[in-house]
């Protein structure tokens, strides 16, 4: 089939060249976005008297028509068309005819309309991925909620360090996410600008009219500069970029869950439905979705070198090499959301240890921060000292194979380092739980800071879905305005006529 952009050559590609070349399959995820993006350059083309409205109407009616045969399997993506813009071109020519059908890219390059139909299908992405953090976030929440004084040895080093709660270290999760969603809607904002009307790579001769398109297409603007828009993939690697560190952030929960499923850790059962057995141990309950979070993130921060590889030394102007921008995306989105979706179930569905919980906590000097802070307010010591006096202590007591709370001992060995300390005090520094309840900084983990964390993060919540309402509901009714402007031209009104 002779190609449409055919005139001066003389010979036809060779197959393998061909097959080389084409990215039908990559692209099969915008057609829609593709048929989308061509409605509103169409319908752009007539009101600004560049094409006849019979021929809009005409054009319409195809593009129309490709999107009912696409969805209903008719229209299938050809690679002897090469891409997706070259495809729907084609099934609009062939449906049109030459003449009118040929019309539709006046005024427009594959090298705009690509970069359109991928801003119009990552913004898409950029919400779902949001939308599964923060299902995310709430079942972190919930954990929170119910355990803001559920004592839990808080690590350093993966070392018993100081007792935290366990609505702390799930709501430390919630603030993590946060940035994720934040790194998200800053990539948003480079997506959503439109590219259409920046032709080839300097614009164009004809009085398009950029505006109008960003209005039927959903976008927060027109792309400031032609050159620049169409030779850009760094919203692209900025949206990889915060996928990959989504996707690093995922698998530090993901390393905690498996060790902490660990029958020496035991803070913690999977659900069966979230593990997997093993063909040889009958007792094995293997956590593998943690492990393959963990294991992926390898795969996505591969998509991200994979852009930044390709991007590197590419000089300004569209070069075909920036075809290869989507299989590392889409790569990573795909990873990302099943990640999201198993990990949300797996969290959700875990069973707390809290005997486990409570048997660890404490019984591992993990309050000795707090005697040497009570010894400074108390004993008006320096803290250093403090530190020197709690050390020897603890160090006697461990070679002794003593805890704080053979309270005798502890109290004796104190003395002997000539500070008088009543039981009762003791008792409540060496206790975790009550330990926790000493804290007072902002953001610490007290557990009336984590009831208070909890209600700003709820609050965050609230902002981020909302913030996704807003997105949805302009680029819903772009597409909705888009669909009410197809359907009156195949009405017989004219473009001319609307407000758009
Ligand atoms: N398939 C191409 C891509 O994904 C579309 C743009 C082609 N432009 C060109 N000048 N050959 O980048």
């Amino acid at each position: 089939m002779a190609k449409l952009w055919g005139g001066r050559f003389q010979k036809d590609l060779t197959e393998n060249v061909e097959d080389f070349l084409q990215s039908v399959e990559v692209d099969s995820k915008m057609v829609l976005e593709d048929i989308w993006g061509s409605q509103a350059h169409a319908i752009m083309l007539a009101k600004q008297d560049i094409i006849k409205a019979k021929d809009l109407k005409e054009i319409l009616l195809y593009l129309d028509k490709a999107r009912a045969d696409y969805l209903s399997g008719k229209f299938v993506l050809d690679p002897e068309n090469e891409d997706v813009h070259m495809n729907v071109e084609r099934y609009l020519i062939e449906g049109a005819g030459a003449d009118c059908g040929g019309k539709l890219h006046t005024a427009r390059s594959r090298n705009d309309q690509v970069i359109t139909d991928s801003k119009l299908h990552i913004r898409n992405k950029i919400i779902d991925v949001k939308e599964k953090i923060i299902r995310l976030q709430e079942t972190f929440l919930a954990i929170a909620e119910e355990n803001t004084g559920t004592a839990i040895p808080g690590y350093t080093h993966t070392q018993d360090a100081q007792p935290i709660t366990l609505g702390y270290w799930a709501t430390a999760y919630v603030s993590m996410l946060n940035r994720d969603i934040t790194r998200l809607d800053n990539a948003y904002r480079n997506v959503n600008t439109n590219p259409l009307g920046s032709a080839a790579l300097a614009g164009t001769s004809f009085p398009i009219d950029r505006r109008m398109t960003a209005r039927l297409l959903g976008f927060d603007s027109v792309h400031v500069h032609s050159l620049d828009v169409i030779s850009s993939r760094d919203f692209v690697a900025e949206t990889l970029c915060a996928l990959a560190i989504l996707m690093s952030n995922l698998s530090k929960l993901a390393e905690e869950i498996v060790y902490w499923s660990t029958y020496e850790f035991g803070f913690l059962e999977l659900d069966d439905s979230y593990t997997a057995g093993s063909s040889i141990m009958p007792q094995k309950k293997n956590p593998c979705v943690a492990e393959l979070t963990r294991g992926r993130t390898g795969r996505v921060y591969g998509s991200l070198i994979q852009l930044l590889t390709t991007l590197k030394g590419l000089p300004m102007g569209y070069n075909r090499d920036l075809q290869e921008d989507k299989p590392p995306l889409w790569n990573a989105l795909e990873i990302i959301e099943k990640t999201l979706v198993v990990t949300e179930g797996m969290i959700s569905t875990m069973q707390v240890k809290k005997d486990r919980l409570k048997q660890v906590s404490g019984a591992n000097y993990n309050t000795a921060t707090e005697l040497a802070n009570y010894l400074v307010r108390e004993k008006g010591y320096s803290f250093r000292k403090c530190h020197e006096i709690v050390g020897n202590l603890v160090g006697t007591l461990h070679r002794q194979n003593k805890l704080f709370t053979d309270y005798d001992i502890t109290l004796k060995l104190l003395a002997d380092a000539g500070v008088e300390m009543d039981e009762a005090s003791l008792k409540n520094i060496v206790d975790p739980e009550k330990n926790v309840k000493a804290y007072k900084s902002l953001g610490s983990t007290n557990p009336k800071e984590v009831k208070r964390m909890v209600g700003i993060f709820k609050k965050d919540v609230l902002k981020s879905k909302a913030v996704i309402k807003k997105q949805n509901a302009k680029t819903d009714a772009a597409w909705k305005k888009t669909q009410d402007i197809v359907a009156k031209v195949l009405d017989g009104k004219e473009v001319k006529t609307m407000k758009i």
